[in-house]
């Protein structure tokens, strides 16, 4: 099989090509990505020289280049994983979030209609369907939990889940969505919260906590989501929402002291800042529909997966600190110079 996968010079979509290009040494992997601020070749070292892999530059949003490709490659699946990401971006640029969130999606679904395609996969997130009381650990989201945005991001990822599965009812497109909770491993970029902290906390730096830090995110560990994407593209049903997650919630404030625990850093670099505005309170998904239908399981528990994290920071720090010291730097100042 021909796979595009794009987006996969970032975090999640960089580990998934690891994952796929050593898994599935038959098939084809070709990585579209645009390189933004959050792409990074440096992340796709390991596998650069395989034989089964090939990387293309280029925006999901530019319909004459993505038809040419698709002319060009004519790919059997497609995995969409470039979008912009962060919400706190989110919140001072929406624009970028509905060019290549929205408009980068219904580009490659028109490029499929017009190619065909055994299957596109559109990776979604948890937070289409907003957020959950603080004091109700009873409730999760399911596959039927109503779509409820709360930032631009999550409104951009909900638009395009929307476009998706209507491009399956109205077209016929063999289309899969899936929706994840936060995920944490190797090569995840340092706006985000726990590389921010790992990477803050090793230099000694104040680590900026939202609001009390008693918002709740569940997270899954890198890996168990790629594979369970990769279960979705192969046996998930057509025009199916699959939620995937694995029961690791945790507070913020957990999360951080946590990490200062394993690094042996005191508590005292914690700095309580003003919060995100609209800022979710907690997210829970109920993985119920992966666990029966595709016998998913998640290798990694938060304490175990936290753990191999750290280890991973620690040991490739020309990684992270290659980031830092660029661009970065600005917009770490205009996020957060204020609060700080
Ligand atoms: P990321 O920001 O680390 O990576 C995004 C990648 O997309 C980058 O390599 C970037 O260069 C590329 N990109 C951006 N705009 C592009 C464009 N117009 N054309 C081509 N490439 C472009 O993001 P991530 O955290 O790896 O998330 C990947 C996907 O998973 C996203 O769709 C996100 O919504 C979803 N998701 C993320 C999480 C999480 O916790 N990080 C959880 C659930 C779902
Ligand atoms: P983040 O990693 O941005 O993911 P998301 O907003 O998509 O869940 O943030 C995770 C949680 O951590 C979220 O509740 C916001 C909080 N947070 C902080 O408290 N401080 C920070 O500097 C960042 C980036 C996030």
């Amino acid at each position: 099989m021909k796979i595009i996968v794009t987006g996969g010079a970032g975090f999640i979509g960089g580990n998934f090509v690891h994952y796929m290009v050593n898994q599935y040494p038959e098939d084809m992997i070709i990585n579209l990505d645009l390189l933004t601020y959050a792409g990074n070749l440096e992340t796709l070292k390991p596998v650069e020289n395989a034989p089964n892999y090939k990387f293309v530059k280029g925006d999901i949003a530019d319909r004459e280049f993505i038809f040419k490709l698709f002319e060009e490659e004519k790919p059997d699946v497609v995995i969409n994983f470039a979008a912009e990401s962060h919400v706190d971006r989110s919140i001072t640029d929406p624009e970028s979030f509905v060019r290549t969130n929205v408009m980068g999606t219904t580009t490659l679904l028109d490029a499929c209609r017009k190619y065909g395609i055994k299957r596109y996969h559109q990776v979604s997130t948890d937070e289409v369907y907003g957020d959950l009381p603080l004091d109700r650990p009873d409730l999760f989201f399911t596959e039927e939990t109503p779509l409820h945005t709360s930032s631009p991001y999550s409104s951009s990822k909900a638009s395009a889940d929307l476009f998706v599965l209507a491009y399956h009812r109205t077209y016929g497109l063999p289309v899969t969505v899936s929706r994840c909770s936060n995920n944490y491993g190797p090569y995840h970029f340092p706006e985000k919260l726990i590389p921010l902290i790992i990477s803050r906390a090793l230099n000694d730096e104040e680590l900026p906590v939202y609001g009390k830090g008693d918002n709740v995110r569940d997270w899954l560990y890198v890996t168990d989501h790629c594979k369970a994407i990769d279960l979705v593209v192969r046996k998930g049903r057509v025009g199916e929402v699959y939620n995937i997650g694995g029961h690791n919630e945790r507070t913020n404030l957990e999360v951080v002291k946590t990490i200062l625990k394993a690094l042996g850093k005191p508590e005292s670099l914690i700095k309580f800042v003003t919060d995100r505005p609209g800022h979710d309170r907690r997210y829970a998904i109920d993985p119920t529909k992966m666990e029966t239908e595709l016998g998913w399981k998640p290798e990694y528990t938060f304490d175990t997966g936290i753990v191999k994290t750290i280890e991973w920071y620690l040991n490739n720090k020309e990684w992270w600190e290659h980031i830092i010291s660029g661009e970065y730097t600005k917009y770490f100042e205009n996020m957060y110079g204020e609060r700080l």
